[in-house]
C-alpha cells in the first residue's frame, strides 16, 4: 500500500441520518481468565466518537472476542452493557447474530438506538479467511446485508484479518471508514509515510518474529533513522552479535535459528542503524541488577539497564518522529518498568511526532497518565505490526475498493 493510494471514503462523504448502518468495531478486549470480566474497556470506549455521529442512524454493531476454542471467546453481553456507559443512544443487545431473532430486531430498530448483536466469531463464516467476492456470498453477508444501508469500518484493530464483516460486507454495501478508523490510519499515515526527521522506532516486547519483518521493512524503505531494541527483540540482536546469556537462555534464543540468521543480516546490512542494549536488567536474590552486555548476562532478562534507558531517551528526545511497539521490559513489576516508562516519557517530552501501539503498552501509557501527551495511541496490535512491515491489510484495502468503486458509480 502507498500513501498515494491511501484512499478511503468516511462518514463525512456519506449522509446516514435515518440509515441502518451496520458499523464493524473491535470491542475485543482482554478478559480476567476466571471470570470473564473485561479488564480494560479502552476499545469499547474508543467507538464512541463515530457511534455519536450515528446518532440519527438506526446503529447495529457488530464485534468479535476472542476465538472459537479459547478461552476469551464469549458472549458480547457484558461488553454491551459498557458501551452503554459511553454512549447516549439506548442500547440494546441481542443474544444472536444472523438468525431470526436478530434480524427481527434490526427491522425494529429505531432512530437513535444502537443494537450489539453478539460475537460475530459465533458465526462460523466470520471465521473463513477468503477475497472479498467469495466471503460477500456467505449467508452471514447476504442476510446482513439485505437488512443495511450503509457499512461503517471502525475496527483498525482487526484490518489484518480478511473476514466476512471487514472484507465481504464492505464488497456488497456503500462503505465508509469511521472515525477512529481513520484517525488511526492518519496518525499511522503520517508517522510512516511522512516521517518528520530524525524518525525513530522503539521495538521491544516478546514476539522477536513480529519485530524484526517491522526492522527489515523500515529499514529497506528508509523509513526508520534509528531502531532502539528492547525485549526478546534485543536479545535476539545480541545473541546473533555472540553475547552471551548462560547456557539456558542461549538455547532458548537459538531455537529459531532463522530469525538469529535475519538478525545478523539486517545487522550487517544496516550498519548502526539498529541500536542495541549496553546494559540489561535481571533479577539477582530478589532484586534488580543491571549488568554490562560486554561482560555477558547470567539470568532471565526483565528490563534495558539504566545506562540504555538514558541513551535510548537522548535519541528519542532528538528525535522528530517516535513510533514505539511492544515493552522494553517486565512494566507490570516496579523493579522493572524503567526502560518502558522512561521511553514514553521521552517520548511524550520529544515536542515531534509519537505513535504508541501494541496492546497493553497503550494501556501502560495512560496509567502513567502519558497518553495525553502523545500524538496518538492505537487501539491496535496486529494490524499496526503488519502495517508497518508494509503488508497490505485487507480491511483499507476493501474499504479503498469501495471508494473507488463509488467514483466510478457518481
Ligand atoms: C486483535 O486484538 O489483534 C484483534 O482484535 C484481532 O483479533 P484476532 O487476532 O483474534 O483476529
Ligand atoms: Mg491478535
Amino acid at each position: 500500500m502507498s500513501s498515494t493510494e491511501f484512499h478511503f471514503l468516511t462518514l463525512d462523504d456519506v449522509k446516514a441520518s435515518g440509515k441502518t448502518v451496520f458499523v464493524r468495531v473491535d470491542m475485543n478486549s482482554p478478559l480476567d481468565p476466571s471470570g470473564k470480566k473485561i479488564l480494560d474497556d479502552t476499545r469499547i470506549k474508543m467507538t464512541h466518537d463515530t457511534l455519536e455521529r450515528l446518532k440519527d442512524a438506526k446503529v447495529v454493531v457488530g464485534s468479535h472476542q476472542g476465538r472459537p476454542g479459547d478461552e476469551d471467546f464469549t458472549s458480547l453481553g457484558p461488553h454491551s452493557q459498557l458501551l452503554q456507559k459511553h454512549v447516549s443512544q439506548k442500547v440494546r443487545f441481542v443474544e444472536d447474530v444472523i438468525g431470526p431473532e436478530a434480524r427481527r430486531q434490526i427491522k425494529n430498530l429505531t432512530v437513535g438506538e444502537i443494537l450489539v448483536l453478539d460475537n460475530l466469531r459465533l458465526c462460523s463464516e466470520e471465521s473463513l479467511s477468503a477475497s472479498p467476492g467469495i466471503l460477500a456470498r456467505t449467508i452471514m453477508v447476504q442476510r446482513l446485508a439485505s437488512l443495511v444501508d450503509l457499512y461503517v469500518n471502525d475496527a483498525f484493530a482487526t484490518a489484518h484479518r480478511a473476514q466476512a464483516s471487514i472484507v465481504g460486507l464492505p464488497h456488497v454495501l456503500p462503505a465508509v471508514a469511521g472515525e477512529l478508523m481513520a484517525e488511526e490510519l492518519d496518525a499511522l499515515r503520517q508517522a510512516y509515510y511522512e516521517p518528520h526527521r530524525p524518525s525513530v522506532y522503539i521495538l521491544g516486547g516478546a514476539k522477536a518474529e513480529d519485530k524484526l519483518p517491522i526492522i527489515e521493512n523500515i529499514l529497506k524503505t528508509g523509513k526508520a533513522d534509528r531502531v532502539l531494541v528492547g525485549g526478546v527483540v534485543a536479545n535476539v540482536f545480541l545473541r546473533a552479535s555472540g553475547v552471551d546469556f548462560g547456557e539456558t537462555e542461549n538455547r532458548k534464543l537459538e531455537k529459531s535459528a532463522l530469525l538469529l540468521d535475519k538478525a545478523r543480516s539486517i545487522l550487517s546490512r544496516y550498519k548502526g542503524k539498529v541500536v542495541l542494549p549496553k546494559d540489561l536488567a535481571v533479577l539477582q536474590n530478589g532484586e534488580r541488577v543491571d549488568l554490562l552486555v560486554a561482560k555477558g548476562v547470567e539470568g532471565v532478562v526483565r528490563d534495558i539497564g539504566q545506562q540504555t534507558s538514558n541513551e535510548y531517551a537522548e535519541i528519542i528526545r532528538n528525535s522528530k518522529t517516535a513510533v514505539s511497539s511492544g515493552p522494553l521490559g517486565v512494566f507490570e513489576e516496579e523493579d522493572f518498568e524503567l526502560g518502558s516508562k522512561t521511553v514514553l516519557e521521552a517520548m511524550a517530552r520529544s515536542g515531534g511526532f509519537t505513535v504508541v501501539g501494541g496492546g497493553h503498552i497503550g494501556s501502560y501509557a495512560s496509567m502513567l497518565g502519558l497518553d495525553q501527551r502523545l500524538s496518538h495511541v492505537s487501539t491496535a496490535g496486529g494490524a499496526m505490526l503488519a502495517f508497518l512491515a508494509g503488508e497490505e491489510l485487507p480491511g483499507i484495502k476493501a474499504l479503498m475498493e469501495a471508494a473507488s468503486r463509488n467514483k466510478a458509480t457518481r
